[in-house]
Protein backbone atom coordinates (compact mmCIF):
# COMPACT_ATOMS: atom_id res chain seq x y z
CA UNK A 1 0.00 0.00 0.00
CA UNK A 2 1.07 3.68 -0.47
CA UNK A 3 1.55 6.31 1.59
CA UNK A 4 2.55 10.05 0.99
CA UNK A 5 5.41 11.37 2.70
CA UNK A 6 4.48 15.40 3.01
CA UNK A 7 7.17 18.22 4.21
CA UNK A 8 4.95 20.99 5.84
CA UNK A 9 5.27 24.78 5.36
CA UNK A 10 5.24 25.20 1.68
CA UNK A 11 2.51 27.90 0.35
CA UNK A 12 0.91 26.38 -2.46
CA UNK A 13 1.02 28.23 -5.39
CA UNK A 14 -0.24 28.21 -9.00
CA UNK A 15 -2.54 26.73 -11.68
CA UNK A 16 -4.54 23.65 -10.80
CA UNK A 17 -7.44 22.31 -13.47
CA UNK A 18 -10.25 19.92 -12.24
CA UNK A 19 -10.91 16.95 -13.36
CA UNK A 20 -14.42 15.49 -14.21
CA UNK A 21 -16.62 14.10 -10.91
CA UNK A 22 -16.44 11.20 -9.56
CA UNK A 23 -20.06 10.86 -8.16
CA UNK A 24 -21.82 11.70 -11.38
CA UNK A 25 -19.11 9.62 -13.96
CA UNK A 26 -20.48 6.30 -11.82
CA UNK A 27 -24.06 6.44 -12.01
CA UNK A 28 -23.65 7.58 -15.61
CA UNK A 29 -21.24 4.72 -16.18
CA UNK A 30 -24.09 2.59 -14.73
CA UNK A 31 -26.83 4.36 -17.05
CA UNK A 32 -25.14 3.83 -20.00
CA UNK A 33 -26.26 0.15 -19.47
CA UNK A 34 -29.68 1.33 -19.96
CA UNK A 35 -28.99 0.84 -24.08
CA UNK A 36 -27.28 -1.18 -26.31
CA UNK A 37 -26.30 1.36 -28.38
CA UNK A 38 -21.98 3.05 -27.96
CA UNK A 39 -22.34 5.63 -25.52
CA UNK A 40 -19.11 8.06 -25.37
CA UNK A 41 -18.18 9.79 -22.37
CA UNK A 42 -15.54 12.35 -22.10
CA UNK A 43 -13.63 14.22 -19.06
CA UNK A 44 -13.54 10.99 -16.89
CA UNK A 45 -10.72 10.76 -13.94
CA UNK A 46 -8.72 8.54 -13.53
CA UNK A 47 -9.91 7.03 -10.25
CA UNK A 48 -9.82 3.61 -8.99
CA UNK A 49 -13.52 3.73 -8.65
CA UNK A 50 -13.74 4.29 -11.96
CA UNK A 51 -11.24 1.20 -13.26
CA UNK A 52 -13.66 -1.07 -10.62
CA UNK A 53 -16.77 0.41 -12.33
CA UNK A 54 -15.45 -0.30 -16.06
CA UNK A 55 -14.64 -4.02 -14.54
CA UNK A 56 -18.25 -4.44 -13.23
CA UNK A 57 -19.70 -3.27 -16.98
CA UNK A 58 -17.50 -5.73 -18.54
CA UNK A 59 -18.20 -8.47 -16.19
CA UNK A 60 -22.23 -7.54 -17.13
CA UNK A 61 -21.18 -8.24 -20.80
CA UNK A 62 -20.03 -4.71 -22.25
CA UNK A 63 -17.47 -3.33 -24.40
CA UNK A 64 -15.79 -0.57 -22.10
CA UNK A 65 -12.46 1.11 -23.52
CA UNK A 66 -10.98 3.95 -21.36
CA UNK A 67 -8.10 6.03 -23.35
CA UNK A 68 -7.05 9.39 -22.17
CA UNK A 69 -10.35 10.46 -20.38
CA UNK A 70 -12.52 9.66 -22.73
CA UNK A 71 -14.34 6.06 -21.71
CA UNK A 72 -16.55 4.34 -24.73
CA UNK A 73 -19.75 1.62 -23.34
CA UNK A 74 -21.15 -0.67 -25.91
CA UNK A 75 -23.91 -2.67 -23.39
CA UNK A 76 -25.06 -4.81 -26.46
CA UNK A 77 -25.29 -7.83 -25.54
CA UNK A 78 -25.69 -7.90 -21.31
CA UNK A 79 -25.42 -11.24 -19.29
CA UNK A 80 -26.92 -10.10 -16.16
CA UNK A 81 -24.34 -11.72 -13.67
CA UNK A 82 -21.86 -9.62 -12.53
CA UNK A 83 -18.15 -10.26 -11.19
CA UNK A 84 -19.64 -9.74 -7.46
CA UNK A 85 -16.46 -9.84 -5.97
CA UNK A 86 -16.05 -6.48 -7.69
CA UNK A 87 -19.76 -5.38 -7.02
CA UNK A 88 -19.67 -6.55 -3.43
CA UNK A 89 -16.45 -3.99 -2.75
CA UNK A 90 -17.56 -0.77 -4.30
CA UNK A 91 -20.32 0.56 -2.73
CA UNK A 92 -20.64 3.09 -5.88
CA UNK A 93 -22.08 0.16 -7.90
CA UNK A 94 -25.29 0.20 -5.99
CA UNK A 95 -26.23 2.18 -8.86
CA UNK A 96 -26.35 -0.90 -11.36
CA UNK A 97 -29.65 -1.85 -9.88
CA UNK A 98 -31.93 0.54 -11.35
CA UNK A 99 -30.35 0.16 -14.88
CA UNK A 100 -29.90 -3.90 -14.81
CA UNK A 101 -34.07 -4.14 -13.86
CA UNK A 102 -35.11 -1.56 -16.74
CA UNK A 103 -33.05 -3.53 -19.21
CA UNK A 104 -33.19 -7.10 -18.10
CA UNK A 105 -36.26 -6.71 -16.12
CA UNK A 106 -33.72 -8.28 -13.00
CA UNK A 107 -30.84 -7.48 -10.75
CA UNK A 108 -28.33 -8.66 -8.83
CA UNK A 109 -26.47 -6.87 -6.84
CA UNK A 110 -24.71 -6.69 -3.55
CA UNK A 111 -25.05 -5.08 -0.33
CA UNK A 112 -22.92 -1.88 -0.14
CA UNK A 113 -22.11 -2.85 3.49
CA UNK A 114 -21.01 -0.04 5.49
CA UNK A 115 -18.02 2.24 5.69
CA UNK A 116 -16.54 4.54 8.20
CA UNK A 117 -18.73 7.21 7.74
CA UNK A 118 -21.44 5.06 8.25
CA UNK A 119 -23.93 2.56 7.50
CA UNK A 120 -24.95 3.38 4.02
CA UNK A 121 -28.45 1.26 4.03
CA UNK A 122 -30.19 1.06 0.71
CA UNK A 123 -33.49 1.32 2.07
CA UNK A 124 -34.59 4.15 0.03
CA UNK A 125 -33.39 2.44 -3.10
CA UNK A 126 -35.52 -0.83 -2.65
CA UNK A 127 -38.71 1.40 -2.08
CA UNK A 128 -38.30 3.33 -5.23
CA UNK A 129 -38.15 -0.09 -7.20
CA UNK A 130 -40.44 -1.83 -5.05
CA UNK A 131 -42.72 1.39 -6.08
CA UNK A 132 -42.32 0.62 -9.67
CA UNK A 133 -43.15 -3.37 -9.70
CA UNK A 134 -40.24 -4.60 -8.67
CA UNK A 135 -40.04 -7.89 -6.08
CA UNK A 136 -36.97 -7.83 -4.17
CA UNK A 137 -35.14 -10.28 -1.80
CA UNK A 138 -32.51 -10.65 0.05
CA UNK A 139 -30.07 -13.44 -0.43
CA UNK A 140 -26.68 -13.74 1.51
CA UNK A 141 -25.71 -10.47 0.90
CA UNK A 142 -27.29 -9.57 -2.41
CA UNK A 143 -30.22 -7.82 -3.43
CA UNK A 144 -31.99 -9.77 -5.75
CA UNK A 145 -34.80 -7.88 -7.70
CA UNK A 146 -37.27 -8.98 -10.77
CA UNK A 147 -39.26 -7.21 -12.47
CA UNK A 148 -41.28 -8.41 -15.41
CA UNK A 149 -42.44 -4.74 -16.45
CA UNK A 150 -42.11 -1.92 -14.38
CA UNK A 151 -44.91 0.80 -13.93
CA UNK A 152 -44.20 4.50 -13.91
CA UNK A 153 -45.58 5.38 -9.98
CA UNK A 154 -45.84 8.62 -7.89
CA UNK A 155 -42.89 8.05 -4.60
CA UNK A 156 -41.74 9.95 -2.05
CA UNK A 157 -37.90 8.93 -1.52
CA UNK A 158 -36.85 10.82 1.29
CA UNK A 159 -35.18 9.38 4.39
CA UNK A 160 -34.63 10.34 7.90
CA UNK A 161 -31.29 12.17 6.43
CA UNK A 162 -33.26 13.40 3.41
CA UNK A 163 -32.37 13.17 -0.15
CA UNK A 164 -30.42 10.09 -1.48
CA UNK A 165 -27.90 11.04 -4.75
CA UNK A 166 -27.33 7.48 -5.66
CA UNK A 167 -31.29 6.35 -4.74
CA UNK A 168 -32.69 9.17 -6.44
CA UNK A 169 -30.36 8.32 -9.72
CA UNK A 170 -30.87 4.65 -9.31
CA UNK A 171 -35.05 4.71 -9.40
CA UNK A 172 -34.80 8.06 -11.89
CA UNK A 173 -32.40 5.42 -14.57
CA UNK A 174 -35.02 2.45 -13.59
CA UNK A 175 -38.00 5.14 -14.80
CA UNK A 176 -37.01 6.02 -17.67
CA UNK A 177 -37.55 2.89 -18.87
CA UNK A 178 -40.88 2.44 -17.07
CA UNK A 179 -44.48 2.20 -18.16
CA UNK A 180 -46.13 5.28 -17.80
CA UNK A 181 -44.93 8.36 -15.92
CA UNK A 182 -42.93 8.45 -12.48
CA UNK A 183 -42.92 11.12 -10.23
CA UNK A 184 -40.24 11.20 -7.76
CA UNK A 185 -40.63 13.91 -4.30
CA UNK A 186 -38.19 14.34 -2.47
CA UNK A 187 -35.10 13.62 -4.97
CA UNK A 188 -31.75 15.01 -4.74
CA UNK A 189 -30.73 17.92 -6.35
CA UNK A 190 -26.92 17.61 -6.29
CA UNK A 191 -24.99 18.95 -9.45
CA UNK A 192 -23.90 15.58 -10.39
CA UNK A 193 -27.74 13.88 -9.97
CA UNK A 194 -28.97 16.50 -12.64
CA UNK A 195 -25.27 15.64 -15.07
CA UNK A 196 -26.94 11.79 -14.64
CA UNK A 197 -30.16 12.96 -15.75
CA UNK A 198 -29.13 15.02 -18.55
CA UNK A 199 -27.09 12.29 -19.96
CA UNK A 200 -30.14 10.07 -19.71
CA UNK A 201 -31.89 12.96 -21.84
CA UNK A 202 -29.47 12.74 -24.00
CA UNK A 203 -30.05 9.23 -24.48
CA UNK A 204 -34.04 9.95 -25.57
CA UNK A 205 -34.89 9.82 -21.60
CA UNK A 206 -38.39 12.33 -20.84
CA UNK A 207 -36.82 13.74 -17.31
CA UNK A 208 -38.43 16.78 -16.11
CA UNK A 209 -37.70 19.05 -12.92
CA UNK A 210 -34.04 18.18 -12.78
CA UNK A 211 -32.32 20.14 -9.75
CA UNK A 212 -35.42 20.47 -8.08
CA UNK A 213 -36.78 18.21 -5.33
CA UNK A 214 -39.60 16.94 -7.87
CA UNK A 215 -38.23 14.81 -11.30
CA UNK A 216 -40.51 13.36 -13.40
CA UNK A 217 -39.86 10.72 -15.99
CA UNK A 218 -41.93 9.57 -18.93
CA UNK A 219 -40.97 6.35 -19.73
CA UNK A 220 -39.76 5.37 -22.95
CA UNK A 221 -39.87 2.18 -25.00
CA UNK A 222 -35.90 2.23 -25.63
CA UNK A 223 -32.66 4.61 -25.22
CA UNK A 224 -30.24 5.36 -27.67
CA UNK A 225 -26.50 5.78 -27.42
CA UNK A 226 -25.21 9.65 -26.48
CA UNK A 227 -22.01 11.25 -26.33
CA UNK A 228 -21.62 13.45 -23.14
CA UNK A 229 -19.06 15.62 -20.96
CA UNK A 230 -18.74 14.76 -17.65
CA UNK A 231 -19.67 17.86 -15.34
CA UNK A 232 -16.30 19.58 -13.06
CA UNK A 233 -15.77 17.78 -9.98
CA UNK A 234 -17.27 20.54 -7.37
CA UNK A 235 -15.48 18.65 -4.23
CA UNK A 236 -11.68 18.18 -6.15
CA UNK A 237 -12.48 22.10 -6.56
CA UNK A 238 -13.20 22.95 -3.07
CA UNK A 239 -10.83 21.01 -1.93
CA UNK A 240 -7.96 22.60 -3.45
CA UNK A 241 -9.86 26.13 -2.68
CA UNK A 242 -8.83 25.11 0.89
CA UNK A 243 -5.45 24.00 0.31
CA UNK A 244 -4.85 27.25 -0.34
CA UNK A 245 -5.94 28.83 2.31
CA UNK A 246 -4.69 26.66 5.01
CA UNK A 247 -1.50 26.64 3.45
CA UNK A 248 -1.62 30.31 3.21
CA UNK A 249 -0.82 30.34 -0.76
CA UNK A 250 -2.52 31.83 -3.73
CA UNK A 251 -4.30 29.18 -6.51
CA UNK A 252 -5.76 29.83 -9.53
CA UNK A 253 -8.18 26.76 -10.32
CA UNK A 254 -9.21 25.78 -13.89
CA UNK A 255 -12.12 24.49 -14.82
CA UNK A 256 -14.80 24.50 -12.08
CA UNK A 257 -17.99 25.01 -11.97
CA UNK A 258 -18.68 28.35 -9.10
CA UNK A 259 -22.67 27.34 -9.75
CA UNK A 260 -22.27 24.33 -8.24
CA UNK A 261 -19.86 25.92 -5.05
CA UNK A 262 -22.02 28.45 -3.36
CA UNK A 263 -22.30 26.91 0.25
CA UNK A 264 -18.44 26.45 0.12
CA UNK A 265 -17.29 29.73 -1.28
CA UNK A 266 -19.83 31.67 0.89
CA UNK A 267 -18.04 29.62 3.95
CA UNK A 268 -14.66 30.33 3.04
CA UNK A 269 -15.21 34.38 2.34
CA UNK A 270 -17.59 34.07 5.87
CA UNK A 271 -14.10 32.77 6.84
CA UNK A 272 -12.01 35.61 5.58
CA UNK A 273 -10.51 33.51 2.71
CA UNK A 274 -9.86 35.61 -0.38
CA UNK A 275 -12.04 34.01 -3.15
CA UNK A 276 -11.63 36.06 -6.86
CA UNK A 277 -12.89 34.99 -10.24
CA UNK A 278 -10.09 35.61 -12.30
CA UNK A 279 -12.24 34.76 -16.06
CA UNK A 280 -14.01 31.50 -15.59
CA UNK A 281 -11.26 30.48 -13.14
CA UNK A 282 -11.30 30.75 -9.09
CA UNK A 283 -8.22 32.88 -7.69
CA UNK A 284 -7.86 31.65 -3.83
CA UNK A 285 -5.70 33.06 -0.96
CA UNK A 286 -5.96 33.19 2.88
CA UNK A 287 -6.66 36.99 2.95
CA UNK A 288 -5.85 38.88 5.97
CA UNK A 289 -6.22 36.67 8.87
CA UNK A 290 -9.00 33.26 8.99
CA UNK A 291 -12.03 33.54 11.31
CA UNK A 292 -14.03 30.65 12.87
CA UNK A 293 -16.96 29.48 11.25
CA UNK A 294 -19.83 27.36 12.19
CA UNK A 295 -20.76 24.55 9.67
CA UNK A 296 -23.57 22.74 9.38
CA UNK A 297 -23.46 20.16 6.43
CA UNK A 298 -26.76 19.42 4.54
CA UNK A 299 -27.81 17.99 0.87
CA UNK A 300 -27.18 20.15 -1.76
CA UNK A 301 -27.12 23.15 -1.91
CA UNK A 302 -26.42 23.13 1.94
CA UNK A 303 -23.00 23.00 2.72
CA UNK A 304 -21.44 19.48 0.92
CA UNK A 305 -21.04 16.83 3.60
CA UNK A 306 -17.88 16.08 1.26
CA UNK A 307 -15.55 19.17 1.88
CA UNK A 308 -16.70 18.80 6.07
CA UNK A 309 -13.40 17.32 6.66
CA UNK A 310 -11.32 19.19 4.49
CA UNK A 311 -13.24 22.49 6.45
CA UNK A 312 -11.79 21.08 9.62
CA UNK A 313 -8.23 21.37 8.78
CA UNK A 314 -8.83 24.95 8.19
CA UNK A 315 -10.64 25.45 10.74
CA UNK A 316 -7.66 23.96 13.58
CA UNK A 317 -5.59 26.84 11.85
CA UNK A 318 -7.77 29.40 12.77
CA UNK A 319 -8.27 31.25 16.38
CA UNK A 320 -10.67 30.68 17.99
CA UNK A 321 -13.79 27.95 18.29
CA UNK A 322 -15.54 26.49 14.96
CA UNK A 323 -18.59 24.32 15.42
CA UNK A 324 -19.21 21.42 12.65
CA UNK A 325 -22.17 19.52 12.80
CA UNK A 326 -22.52 16.48 10.26
CA UNK A 327 -26.17 16.05 9.58
CA UNK A 328 -25.47 13.79 6.69
CA UNK A 329 -24.01 10.64 7.70
CA UNK A 330 -24.23 9.43 10.99
CA UNK A 331 -20.30 9.41 11.48
CA UNK A 332 -18.27 11.58 10.31
CA UNK A 333 -15.36 12.41 12.10
CA UNK A 334 -13.20 9.74 11.74
CA UNK A 335 -10.35 12.14 10.66
CA UNK A 336 -10.72 13.98 14.55
CA UNK A 337 -8.65 11.72 16.31
CA UNK A 338 -6.11 11.40 12.97
CA UNK A 339 -5.82 15.55 13.27
CA UNK A 340 -5.37 15.18 17.14
CA UNK A 341 -1.98 13.36 16.45
CA UNK A 342 -0.90 16.40 14.19
CA UNK A 343 -1.99 18.67 17.43
CA UNK A 344 -5.44 19.31 16.88
CA UNK A 345 -7.63 20.20 19.59
CA UNK A 346 -10.96 19.05 18.96
CA UNK A 347 -13.82 17.54 20.98
CA UNK A 348 -16.85 15.50 19.55
CA UNK A 349 -20.27 16.12 21.45
CA UNK A 350 -23.01 14.08 19.32
CA UNK A 351 -23.57 15.42 15.97
CA UNK A 352 -21.29 18.31 16.00
CA UNK A 353 -17.24 18.61 16.69
CA UNK A 354 -15.82 21.74 18.81
CA UNK A 355 -12.73 23.02 16.86
CA UNK A 356 -10.52 24.76 19.49
CA UNK A 357 -8.33 26.19 16.55
CA UNK A 358 -5.13 28.10 16.62
CA UNK A 359 -2.53 25.35 17.81
CA UNK A 360 0.46 24.91 15.97
CA UNK A 361 0.67 21.29 13.89
CA UNK A 362 3.48 19.57 14.05
CA UNK A 363 3.66 16.28 11.79
CA UNK A 364 2.94 12.93 12.55
CA UNK A 365 2.15 9.14 10.54
CA UNK A 366 -1.75 9.47 10.23
CA UNK A 367 -3.91 7.10 9.00
CA UNK A 368 -6.19 7.88 5.97
CA UNK A 369 -10.02 5.95 6.67
CA UNK A 370 -12.41 7.23 4.29
CA UNK A 371 -11.88 9.35 0.64
CA UNK A 372 -12.13 13.24 1.94
CA UNK A 373 -10.80 12.29 5.60
CA UNK A 374 -7.80 11.24 3.70
CA UNK A 375 -7.52 14.86 1.67
CA UNK A 376 -7.92 16.66 5.11
CA UNK A 377 -4.87 14.63 6.17
CA UNK A 378 -3.11 15.89 3.43
CA UNK A 379 -4.29 19.85 4.01
CA UNK A 380 -2.90 19.79 7.58
CA UNK A 381 0.39 17.89 6.71
CA UNK A 382 1.12 20.53 4.43
CA UNK A 383 0.88 23.24 7.05
CA UNK A 384 2.08 21.06 9.94
CA UNK A 385 5.31 21.44 10.82
CA UNK A 386 8.02 18.64 10.02
CA UNK A 387 7.14 15.76 8.22
CA UNK A 388 3.66 13.76 7.96
CA UNK A 389 2.89 10.28 6.74
CA UNK A 390 -0.29 9.79 5.37
CA UNK A 391 -0.55 6.02 5.32
CA UNK A 392 -3.26 3.84 3.27
CA UNK A 393 -3.93 6.56 0.60
CA UNK A 394 -5.78 3.81 -1.92
CA UNK A 395 -8.72 5.80 -0.04
CA UNK A 396 -7.59 9.29 -1.59
CA UNK A 397 -6.97 7.32 -5.29
CA UNK A 398 -10.63 6.61 -5.46
CA UNK A 399 -11.81 9.51 -5.37
CA UNK A 400 -8.99 12.21 -6.30
CA UNK A 401 -7.32 12.09 -10.19
CA UNK A 402 -3.45 12.74 -9.54
CA UNK A 403 -3.44 14.43 -6.30
CA UNK A 404 0.10 13.98 -5.37
CA UNK A 405 0.63 15.48 -8.41
CA UNK A 406 -1.28 18.46 -8.91
CA UNK A 407 -0.30 19.20 -5.10
CA UNK A 408 3.64 19.02 -6.48
CA UNK A 409 2.56 20.72 -9.43
CA UNK A 410 1.44 23.74 -7.01
CA UNK A 411 4.72 23.31 -4.97
CA UNK A 412 3.74 20.94 -2.25
CA UNK A 413 6.76 18.86 -0.68
CA UNK A 414 4.93 15.83 -1.22
CA UNK A 415 6.05 12.33 -2.78
CA UNK A 416 4.05 8.83 -2.94
CA UNK A 417 5.84 6.20 -0.88
CA UNK A 418 5.81 2.56 -0.52
CA UNK A 419 4.18 1.70 2.89
CA UNK A 420 6.66 -0.38 4.96
C1 LIG B 1 -23.32 10.01 -2.49
O1 LIG B 1 -23.38 8.86 -1.67
C2 LIG B 1 -21.84 10.28 -2.72
N1 LIG B 1 -21.22 9.12 -3.36
C3 LIG B 1 -21.15 10.56 -1.38
O2 LIG B 1 -19.81 10.91 -1.69
C4 LIG B 1 -21.83 11.77 -0.73
O3 LIG B 1 -21.23 12.01 0.52
C5 LIG B 1 -23.32 11.46 -0.54
O4 LIG B 1 -23.90 11.15 -1.83
C6 LIG B 1 -24.08 12.63 0.06
O5 LIG B 1 -23.93 13.77 -0.76
C7 LIG B 1 -21.42 8.91 -4.69
O6 LIG B 1 -22.16 9.63 -5.35
C8 LIG B 1 -20.69 7.76 -5.30
P1 LIG B 1 -26.91 9.27 0.07
P2 LIG B 1 -24.81 8.13 -1.43
O7 LIG B 1 -27.72 8.12 -0.36
O8 LIG B 1 -25.71 8.31 -2.60
C9 LIG B 1 -29.04 7.91 4.04
C10 LIG B 1 -17.51 10.91 -1.45
O9 LIG B 1 -16.72 11.19 -0.53
N2 LIG B 1 -29.67 6.88 3.20
O10 LIG B 1 -27.22 10.62 -0.49
O11 LIG B 1 -24.52 6.75 -0.97
C11 LIG B 1 -27.55 7.69 4.19
O12 LIG B 1 -27.30 6.78 5.25
C12 LIG B 1 -18.74 10.10 -1.16
O13 LIG B 1 -17.36 11.26 -2.66
C13 LIG B 1 -30.70 6.11 3.74
O14 LIG B 1 -31.07 6.27 4.91
O15 LIG B 1 -25.37 8.97 -0.20
C14 LIG B 1 -27.04 9.07 4.48
O16 LIG B 1 -27.21 9.34 5.86
C15 LIG B 1 -18.88 9.77 0.32
N3 LIG B 1 -31.28 5.16 2.97
C16 LIG B 1 -27.96 9.98 3.67
O17 LIG B 1 -29.12 9.18 3.38
C17 LIG B 1 -30.90 4.95 1.67
O18 LIG B 1 -31.49 4.07 1.01
C18 LIG B 1 -27.38 10.46 2.37
O19 LIG B 1 -26.93 9.33 1.68
C19 LIG B 1 -29.85 5.75 1.13
C20 LIG B 1 -29.26 6.71 1.91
Amino acid sequence: MDSLLIKGGTPLHGDVTVSGAKNAVLPIMAATLLTGEECVIRRVPKLSDVTFMAEILKSLGAEVKIADGTLTVRAAKLNGVGDYDLIRKMRGSICILGPLLARLHKAKVSLPGGCVIGSRPVDLHLKGIKALGAKVTIDSGYILAKAPKLIGADLFLGGRAGPTVLGTANVMMAATLAEGVTIIESAACEPEVMDVANFLNAMGAKISGIGSPTITITGVKELHGAEHDVIPDRIEAATFAIAAAATDGEVTIHGARTDHMHAVLDKLREAGVKVERKGPSLVVSRGRSLKPVDITTLPYSGFPTDCQAQMMALMMLTNGISIITERVFESRFMHVSEMARLGADIAIEGPSAIVKGGAPLSGAAVMASDLRASAALVIAGMVARGQTLVKRIYHLDRGYENIDDKLRGLGAKIERVQET
